[in-house]
């Protein structure tokens, strides 16, 4: 059902410090910060040959990766995101399975404006899983 990995998020306590060194010392290609004041979180993307890498920041009051970063100071990988072609039917199979989607369960407007959903870390492995339309 899943396709490509789409990204990899990786909170971080400084953005700035992370983009230089993902710009600098391995040397990709990566983007100015963006605001993305819904989810509470700020994003700089980092383009590979083969997927993406996120690495955000909380972003105003009541962020939900604020706690996350009081737990992993140093910051730390936070969710896989990988690609579906029908959110829906992938999110009804899934919870027709046992799984537990984050939320109310409906599918939210993402960082690439395509339709989002989380997958409760229990469910897979320790890791939280995005999963992103394309
Ligand atoms: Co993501």
């Amino acid at each position: 059902m899943i396709g490509r990995l789409n990204h990899v998020a990786i909170v971080v306590p400084d953005l700035a410090a992370a983009s230089r060194i993902y710009r600098q010392v391995l040397g990709a290609q990566v983007s100015e910060p963006v605001d993305l004041p819904e989810h509470g979180v700020t994003t700089v993307f980092v383009e590979l040959p083969n997927t993406k890498i996120e690495l955000l920041h909380p972003l105003g009051e009541g962020s939900p990766i604020a706690k996350f970063l009081e737990r992993n100071p140093d910051g730390g990988m936070h969710h896989l995101c990988y690609e579906v072609d029908d959110i829906a039917a992938a999110r009804d199979g899934l919870v027709g399975d046992g799984a537990r989607v984050l939320g109310d369960g409906e599918p939210k407007i993402g960082a690439h404006n395509k339709p989002v959903l989380f997958l409760h870390p229990k469910d897979f492995c320790g890791t939280l899983i995005e999963l992103e339309q394309v």
